[in-house]
């Protein structure tokens, strides 16, 4: 089966072929980073239009790459959510519509069950169950996975998620958009026990993360410390060093509690090399095994809503001919493919 998936939630347009028999074929991808970087962050009416202007161009050279026609294709997946719903209604719109005339099924994918399966995309992927960490710039979860779409809700963030703290932080320090690997670099040349930030709940039971605390106790350090060559830099690698150090201890506590001792990390932030030396270091000590996406699936693709998509479509599963869009989706109201959702 030859799915094409297309991803529209925020601010990348990506399009991927994936073969069930013969694995990902081809991916394409482009990044509105430059069109959004004056304005320090998403502007929503103009990710909807650029994706409209992008998906077909996208589309043709993805075919070209892929050594593939729209004929050969069996089914389209594109996200359906959770994300901004202007950008999400070009992909749902376009795929909806490109399946209707090929004759072909449709699926509207969860964006994070994209991110979370996006590792199974490797040579050696995680088996089930596994603890996954989801560490995107729209949340952060630690769910304990049984099977695809058999997800149990361990833990998340109350207020900001990982990568909204990385990007607040950013802006704090007058980086650039998108914040994260702009404050992964800086760090690179800071000290990170300058300042002793701090590690928010860590120092109560559960799962559950806060970073909105730890997002004001840098803008106080910027406030209150005096200027010097290198504040700017210390407080990033502080920073980085107390969100890592908090969502390591979390995923600790995941494999504690659970005795799973497999952990998939996906989402943007798992792009994060401190992040990764990290989790290394716990896992090695819990002999457990961490498993990520190769780098340019941690962050948003088309390859991972084919995938997902293609798990769903083998299944049996397909959208009627109304096209909708859930920007807001809990993860938990994910079913296993082919399940009729339980009734609420
Ligand atoms: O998964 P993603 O591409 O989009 C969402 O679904 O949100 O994640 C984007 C987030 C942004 O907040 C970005 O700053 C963060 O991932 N990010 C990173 C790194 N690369 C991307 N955060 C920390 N370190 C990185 N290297
Ligand atoms: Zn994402």
């Amino acid at each position: 089966m030859r799915i094409l998936g297309i991803e529209t939630s925020c601010d990348e347009t990506g399009v991927a072929v994936y073969d069930t028999e013969r694995g990902l074929l081809a991916h394409s991808l482009y990044s509105q980073i430059e069109l959004h970087a004056d304005y320090g962050g998403v502007v929503p009416e103009l990710a909807s239009r650029d994706h409209v202007r992008k998906i077909i161009p996208l589309l043709r050279d993805l075919l070209a790459g892929a050594g593939t026609t729209l004929d050969e294709l069996d089914g389209v997946a594109y996200t359906a959510g959770p994300g901004l719903a202007g950008a999400l209604m070009v992909g749902a719109v376009f795929g909806r519509t490109l399946a209707w005339a090929l004759g072909v099924p449709a699926v509207g994918v969860h964006h994070m069950e994209g991110h979370l399966l996006a590792p199974m995309l490797e040579a050696s992927p995680p088996a089930f169950p596994f603890i996954a960490l989801l560490v995107s710039g729209g949340h952060t979860q630690l769910m304990r996975v049984d099977g695809i779409g058999r997800y149990h809700l361990l833990g998340e963030s109350i207020d900001d998620a990982a990568g909204e703290a990385f990007d607040k932080v950013a802006k704090m320090l007058k980086l650039d958009y998108p914040g994260g690997p702009a404050v992964a670099k800086l760090a690179e040349g800071g000290d990170a026990t300058r300042f002793a930030f701090p590690r928010p709940m860590l120092d109560r039971p559960g799962l559950d993360f806060s970073f909105s605390g730890l997002k004001t106790s840098v803008m106080n350090a910027l406030r209150t410390t005096e200027d010097y060559p290198q504040k700017s830099a210390d407080i990033a690698a502080s920073f980085q060093a107390a969100a890592v150090d908090t969502l390591s201890r979390k995923c600790e506590r995941a494999l504690k509690e659970t005795g799973v001792r497999r952990l998939v990390v996906a989402g943007g932030v798992s792009a994060n090399k401190l992040l990764r030396t990290a989790l290394a270091q716990m896992t090695a000590r819990h002999k457990a095994d961490v498993f990520y996406p190769a780098l340019p699936f941690c962050t948003d693709n088309g390859a991972m809503i084919a995938f997902a998509g293609a798990q769903r479509l083998l299944a049996g599963e397909k959208e009627g001919m109304g096209i909708t869009v859930r920007p807001r989706w809990p993860m938990t109201d994910l079913h296993a493919p082919g399940r009729p959702l339980a009734a609420k």
